[in-house]
């Protein structure tokens, strides 16, 4: 598999592109990290980018506990300082334009980059004066300095944490309060073991979201069962899986899931790194998929501690899993129409897409 991250300049799909599932929190440049723990004096146990990404990127196949761990390294540098918010937002915005992404969708916690009026604060801050809506201003104001910049499409959806119930009452908000300021959507991400229907938060945030017209995905079945993902599509009324891998292993669900057209948010690379997948990429579930011409895209998942971009993922599909250009077309058309976008607004994006790949 060692191709799939050389360096090449060729793309591997040379035309517009569309990303549904990236964490804000797990794209990071290693540089910005550096610039903040220097900045803010926080010792993070590296002297160079270099160092850090050592430190921070998995490179051969691990568990999600491994990868998670991760976060620990960095986030202490990021969490509760205004700039950096907005940094790593910008930046993001910078890095998709790079990467020929048109519009995407970018995830993240505010509660996990905030340092007030956030029970527990996280990552053992102090408490300071950054709230939860803070953050989510100055990822606001970042993307759309980032848009006007790069002439990149970019919107928010908020994350719920699976092991933080408590916390999802104050998302579900947010998600209102800014349903015409840039946030798409609630999600809801972790440790894929922790029960949700024995997590009333979760499962009232989500009542609340479907009440207010509030578009809804949720990690399930990465490495959890297909019983997370069916838990998520009945009861947290889930219009699109992230990852959903696990799903493959209920036939009736995965038959329901098809006939329903719910969208799945693969993350190729993400999924092998993670030891969600099969390292073997050749049986990799998105082969089941894409045969089986489900509603899929294609996504980095959290390229910093992946060190990818989206041309990793592209390459594995086409090298390991036989995606064609013609794939590749449809899987970002899937991804267009599977936006949380206004329909207004997503009908320019699929006829924009559409004229470009018409092209020759
Ligand atoms: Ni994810």
């Amino acid at each position: 598999m060692d191709n799939v991250n050389t360096n090449s300049n060729a793309p591997t799909f040379d035309k517009p592109k569309v990303e549904l599932h990236v964490h804000l929190d797990g794209a990071i440049r290693p540089e910005t990290v550096m610039y903040f723990a220097k900045k803010r004096g926080i010792c993070i146990g590296a002297e160079n980018a270099e160092h850090l990404l050592q430190q921070v990127v998995m490179k051969k196949p691990g568990t999600l506990t491994d990868f998670l761990n991760k976060f620990h390294i960095y986030m202490p540098t990021l969490a509760g300082d205004k700039e950096a918010v907005k940094r790593i937002a910008y930046e993001l915005v910078e890095a998709k334009s790079k990467e020929g992404v048109v519009y995407f969708e970018a995830r993240y916690s505010p509660h996990l980059l905030a340092n007030t009026a956030v029970h527990p604060i996280p990552w053992q801050q102090t408490k300071g004066d950054l709230t939860p809506e803070d953050v989510v201003n100055l990822v606001n104001q970042g993307f759309r300095e980032g848009e006007r910049d790069f002439n990149v499409k970019v919107r928010s959806i908020l994350c719920c944490m699976r092991h933080e119930p408590g916390w999802s009452a104050d998302i579900v908000e947010l998600c209102k309060k800014y349903k015409k300021d840039g946030v798409v959507a609630i999600d809801l991400a972790g440790d894929e073991s922790i029960n949700v229907t024995a997590n009333m938060g979760h499962r009232k945030a989500y009542e609340e979201a479907v009440k207010h017209g509030i578009h809804r995905t949720v990690h399930a079945g990465e490495v959890g069962p297909a019983s997370v993902v069916r838990e998520a599509y009945e009861v947290l009324k889930a219009e699109r899986i992230g990852h959903g891998y696990h799903t493959l292993d209920d036939k009736e669900l995965y038959r329901e899931l098809l006939d329903k057209r719910i969208h799945f948010e693969l993350c190729p690379w993400s999924s092998i790194i993670t030891g969600a997948c099969c390292p073997e990429s050749e049986k990799h579930p998105a082969i089941r998929f894409k045969k089986d011409n489900a509603n899929i895209s294609l996504s980095t998942d959290d390229p910093f501690i992946l060190k990818s971009t989206l041309e990793t993922d592209y390459r594995l599909a086409k090298w390991f899993m036989g995606f064609t250009e013609n794939d590749f077309k449809t899987v970002n058309l899937n991804a267009a129409r599977s936006s949380f976008l206004p329909n207004k607004e997503k009908e320019e994006l699929i006829k924009n897409l559409k004229e470009e790949y018409e092209k020759e």
